[in-house]
């Protein structure tokens, strides 16, 4: 099973427009543990006051999932990780330091000799108080796999059970992601002792497919978002990675403990909570991802579903597609939403109705069903 790290409250937050306060997040953190995420990355205890009492409700509030904080490779920041996470019945501290010569030179002024010393004495700190501690290796792509391996050997030998591998800004691409992730695999001692992470932000479009071929290659923790919202274009779509994994078995054979007809009513609640609306064409949760107007895709789909979807609605749980009456639509898709309506017409009648149909599609775009009723009680009444 791949495990679902779910940091939407954490980086999603981190989003502008899509700051949650205490309530809100407590009610996206309820329905995570519907959703059955393995870990809820509740937020980054040490950055408010807000942030921490967030963090610290939530680990109270929740039972299954593991709850995580995220803290830089600070003591200070250990320290309030571990007062907001220590309630939960499943603590983890994440604790995250740049490893890039580009961070390491004008961030924190560091040499990597300096870095692995506070890697290691930071998963050492967050030891002392937590059995499960995971190191991010923050801009990992723009970093040398050699300089990687031998800060994950230290940070490992520290204590450290989960090694994080994001593409922080969006820089990878799937086939180098996989050669990447698989060469850390090879190369660093004791990798098989812990979990393998990826995080991977969308600068690129990339995000989901990197997180893909990352498991291929042998990731056994994804971090992703609800919606993918996160800094920028914004981090890897849970529900997009989720499907994937289901509907494509044959080619991951791996799957998530994810209750995917929770998808929907995940994607929704963070929609009303944050006001951010995912797109119409948005992959599994937009309003289109599940509708039909043209007639050839309407008549296939009215024959066998399977002509046209490559999922079920119900299996993110929505109760059914939709058909999108419109200057595309056929026949019948036509006489299919009638009879749902009530109406029983003949062959002649469809006719007559069909043409003042395409009539008012061209003019409105879309029918509704109470246009459609219009049309028809005219048609009555001129009988
Ligand atoms: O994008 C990133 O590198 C992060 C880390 C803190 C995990 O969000
Ligand atoms: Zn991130």
């Amino acid at each position: 099973m791949i495990k679902i790290f779910d940091t939407t409250l954490r980086d999603g937050e981190q989003s502008p427009g899509c700051s949650m306060n205490l309530n809100e997040k407590l009610q996206m953190a309820r329905q995570l543990e519907r959703l059955n995420v393995d870990i809820i990355e509740a937020g980054f205890a040490i950055s408010s006051k807000g942030d921490f009492e967030s963090v610290k409700r939530i680990a109270q509030t929740v039972e299954k999932p593991i709850v995580a904080s995220l803290a830089r490779a600070l003591e200070k920041d250990i320290d309030a990780a571990w007062r907001a996470v220590k309630d939960a019945n499943n603590p983890r501290i994440h604790t995250f330091l740049a490893t890039s010569p580009i961070h390491l030179e004008y961030k924190l002024k560091m040499t990597e000799e300096q870095a692995i010393e506070r890697a290691v004495q930071a998963v050492r700190h967050a030891k002392k108080y937590c059995h499960d501690v995971e190191f991010s290796a923050e801009d990992a792509t723009r970093t040398s796999v050699e300089f990687l391996a031998k800060i994950f050997e230290a940070v490992i030998d520290a204590g450290a059970t989960v090694i994080n591998i994001p593409d922080t800004v969006g820089y990878a691409d799937p086939f180098e992601y996989y050669e990447f992730i698989k060469a850390i695999k090879e190369n660093t001692r004791g990798m098989e002792k812990v979990d393998i992470s990826v995080h991977c932000h969308n600068d690129l479009g990339l995000a989901v497919a990197n997180s893909l071929a990352a498991i291929k290659a042998g990731a056994t923790q994804v971090e992703c978002t609800v919606n993918g919202i996160g800094e920028r274009a914004g981090n890897a779509a849970m529900e997009e990675v989720v499907m994937n994994l289901k509907v494509r078995q044959d080619v991951y054979k791996v799957d998530t403990n994810i209750v995917t007809t929770e998808i929907m009513r995940s994607s929704n609640l963070l929609q009303n909570i944050t006001g951010a609306k995912v797109q119409a064409n948005k992959a599994i949760v937009g309003v289109n991802a599940f509708a039909h107007e043209s007639g050839i895709h309407q008549h296939g789909v009215l024959a066998n579903k399977e002509t046209y979807e490559i999922m079920t609605p119900e299996s993110i749980g929505l109760s059914k597609n939709n058909m999108v009456l419109g200057k595309h639509s056929g026949k019948h898709a036509l006489k299919d939403r009638l009879e749902d309506l009530g109406y029983r017409v003949s062959d002649e009648e469809l006719n007559n109705i069909f043409d003042r149909f395409k009539t008012l599609a061209d003019e409105k775009k879309t029918v509704y069903d109470q246009d459609l009723e219009a049309l028809i009680l005219r048609d009555m009444s001129n009988m």
